[in-house]
């Protein structure tokens, strides 16, 4: 069952096309991003969001952005000179410029950065190939993580639906669907690879306040893909663990330090703690990429703080008193003692994840 929509992808005509998250579930309107400054506006304003998501676009922004630097031109005569070496050493500082600026927009989800670095590092490697060879093959590693989020969120979903009971009623907090990720998704990719292999699944999903992602995004998704969901705001998801009517809860990650901690949307920390309390598994569904093991946990993961506006004004109307002070922090950080597995693409962690994270990770 493949996605009827698509995030993200780059035009047959040099561009990246997106679905406008901020549009949906009303009005079904794709953009074009035409640069790179766009793309990053893109992110920034959360037309795309979702972490692999966004390390996949900003990929894509970065290939698009590689293409406007005009290093041969600026430097043939002391390329000529000193040989390919400088012609290279220009344009990548005008690279590493660009990726910094993707890197800037949004400051938790880790595969942001990835996606960037992985760009870098390539285009590094490439250094004594023609410049115009070195920016195809950016375009081509770009389009290539597209398809590798696919069969990676597919992987996962394998792994994680064996945790799911033949029935089950799964409580899913924002959006970590297709749209949060090249298609499939994490969380949701769980949840559609256990109604695909025949289990009875009921989906609660959280509205997820301030920006709604949960009714917006999740309940599209849920509806087009024909899965049973109910939508609940936030503050229900108690009332219906303690009658005994959530049986499993699957939330996607931003970024996972190297003990486990897990941050991802507000609101997260909550509902695992109400799992914990009504003895409910709490699982985060995440790819290797969403791993961040230079931290030892997860105090050092910044949080993005967004405008007051998302929080005083629902549907651009304002809820709230002109004036009131605001706080909007867009994520949590759950500690690793209430996460009961963490499913990635190449398996299931379970704690210590000191010890099973780096073992999946590959890390020596
Ligand atoms: O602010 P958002 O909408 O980008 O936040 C998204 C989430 O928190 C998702 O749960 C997370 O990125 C995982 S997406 C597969």
């Amino acid at each position: 069952m493949a996605d009827d929509f698509v995030t993200v992808t780059w035009t047959p005509h040099g561009t990246v096309r997106l679905i406008d998250q901020t549009r949906l579930p009303t009005e079904e309107v794709y953009i074009e991003c035409r640069t790179i400054e766009e793309v990053a506006d893109a992110i920034r304003t959360m037309r795309v969001r979702g972490a692999p998501a966004i390390g996949v676009t900003a990929a894509m922004g970065l290939a698009l952005g590689a293409q406007t630097i005009q290093a041969e031109n600026f430097n043939a005569f002391f390329a000529a000179l000193e040989g390919m070496g400088s012609l290279f050493t220009e344009f990548f500082a005008a690279l590493e410029a660009m990726g910094s600026l993707l890197m800037r927009t949004r400051p938790t989800a880790v595969n942001l950065a990835w996606g960037v670095r992985r760009l870098l590092h390539l285009a590094r490697k490439a250094r004594d190939l023609p410049l115009v060879e070195i920016k195809a093959a950016l375009v081509a590693e770009a389009r290539a993580m597209q398809a590798e989020d696919i069969r990676i969120n597919r992987a996962m979903g394998q792994h994680g639906q064996g945790l799911l009971p033949e029935q089950a009623r799964v409580l899913t907090h924002c959006n970590a669907g297709g749209l949060a990720t090249a298609g499939y998704g994490t969380a949701v990719g769980v949840i559609r690879a256990a109604a695909e292999a025949g289990k009875r699944i009921m989906v609660w999903v959280d509205e997820t306040r301030p920006l709604l992602q949960g009714a917006r995004l999740t309940a599209w998704e849920l509806q087009r893909a024909g899965i049973p969901a109910t939508l609940i705001t936030d503050n229900m998801a108690g009332h219906f663990m303690a009658r005994g009517q959530v049986d499993v809860v699957v939330v996607g990650a931003d970024r996972i330090a190297r003990n486990g901690d897990v941050a991802n949307k507000i609101g997260t920390y909550s509902v695992a703690l109400l799992a914990r309390a009504h003895g409910i598994p709490f699982y985060v569904a995440a790819p290797i990429s969403t791993l961040d093991l230079n931290l030892t946990d997860g105090s050092q993961i910044p949080i993005e703080e967004r405008a007051p506006d998302e929080v005083t004004h629902i549907g651009g109307r304002r809820v709230a008193p002109a004036g009131i002070r605001v706080a909007n922090p867009a994520f949590d950080v759950t500690p690793a003692s209430f996460v009961d597995a963490i499913i990635t693409e190449r398996g299931v962690a379970r704690a210590p994840y000191d010890v099973s994270l780096p073992r999946l990770a590959g890390e020596a």
